[in-house]
């Protein structure tokens, strides 16, 4: 079944419980929401980004401003830099974030998969142009430090798209840690519960940071100004913000271990959980008022992925649901 397909079902049977697409349901912090109202002027800028915006991004990762480039969104800065590598050979693990491969078929790349064992840890051994996602959608889990090295050990490059990188309830190691050859994708969709404002960074190496902007200059110019200076001014919220989510996430992920009756890794960051499901689970779940969305779109066949978007009480209804209607 396609996501298209999923989603028309979904919508069609109205469901009481929609833990299908990673929308999150926390409330964005009062900060960014006071300076959102503050609209300032609504000029053009430079593709880059504002310097205020690029200053408040290198001050989170210990960077400097002209290693961060403005995109919008997590997914425009994927596209940025699949284009850039367009040439490479680029690999991924699997199970995937399907976004990649929208964007490697608009774009007619292609994108090798990377088999995975039973708690999801890939064996990095091939030469290439690595995309990876920890703490990961679908599975939620991190890699541990010595996959991080494998990983930039064989890489020639290494894409990390770190869109979940504030929730995290067990270790994470960002391969910039251990490489300069890495562009981190990161957004403020999820951090900020703010996925419609479209805005996020790539932070990367000076020339990588340049084709980024030649990207942003190419298709939307200017990441949106009025955004952008809001984000940089509530930034100081970050730290605080990581906290709150880390835990009402870390205690849902605790909730889902509990109470789902399926073989599940335990998460150590995001949003999801990723368990074995028996066949027509998704279509079961979904008769009995639960959306969730089908393993296949993500590469993992007889699967469902739950995105842990509503609070405990009603997961916990889901969850019963969900037990029942797949036979657990
Ligand atoms: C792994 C991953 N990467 C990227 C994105 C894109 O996020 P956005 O474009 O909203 O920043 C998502 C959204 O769900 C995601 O799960």
């Amino acid at each position: 079944m396609d996501f298209a397909s999923a989603m028309r079902l979904i919508e069609e049977a109205r469901p009481r419980h929609r833990l299908d697409i990673g929308d999150p349901d926390v409330p964005p912090p009062p900060e960014l929401v006071e300076a959102l109202k503050n609209i300032g002027d609504l000029h053009y800028g430079p593709p880059e980004g504002l310097p205020e915006f690029r200053e408040a991004v290198a001050g989170i990762f210990g960077v400097e401003p002209d290693e961060v480039v403005a995109v919008a969104g997590g997914r425009h800065g994927l596209a940025a830099l699949m284009w850039h590598f367009r040439k490479k050979r680029l690999l991924t693990p699997s199970p995937f974030y399907p976004g990649y491969f929208e964007i490697a078929g608009v774009f007619g790349i292609g994108l090798e998969l990377v088999k995975t064992n039973d708690n999801w840890l890939p064996s990095f051994s091939e030469r290439g142009v690595y995309i990876v996602n920890y703490p990961n959608n679908p599975t939620g889990i991190a890699l541990p430090k010595e996959k991080v090295k494998e990983l930039v050990d064989v890489a020639e490059f290494v894409i990390s798209d770190e869109i979940y990188r504030d929730i995290v309830f067990g270790e994470f190691v960002s391969p910039l840690e251990l490489s300069s050859e890495i562009a981190v994708v990161y957004s403020f969709s999820k951090v900020f519960s703010a996925p419609g404002l479209r805005i996020g960074a790539v932070i990367a190496p000076r020339d990588v940071v340049k084709e980024v902007a030649r990207f942003n200059k190419a298709t939307i110019n200017v990441p949106p100004i009025h955004v952008q200076r809001a984000v940089a001014s509530a930034i100081g919220a970050l730290p605080r913000r990581r906290r709150e989510i880390s835990e009402i996430y870390g205690r849902r992920a605790e909730l889902a271990a509990k109470t789902l009756r399926f073989p599940l890794v335990k998460p150590s960051g995001a949003f999801y959980v990723f368990p074995r499901a028996g066949p027509g689970c998704f279509e079961k779940a979904l008769a009995a008022g639960v959306s969730v969305l089908p393993g296949d779109l993500y590469g993992g066949p007889g699967h469902i992925r739950i995105a842990l978007v509503e609070p405990e009480d009603a997961l916990a209804e889901a969850f019963a649901l969900l037990n029942n209607a797949c036979n657990r």
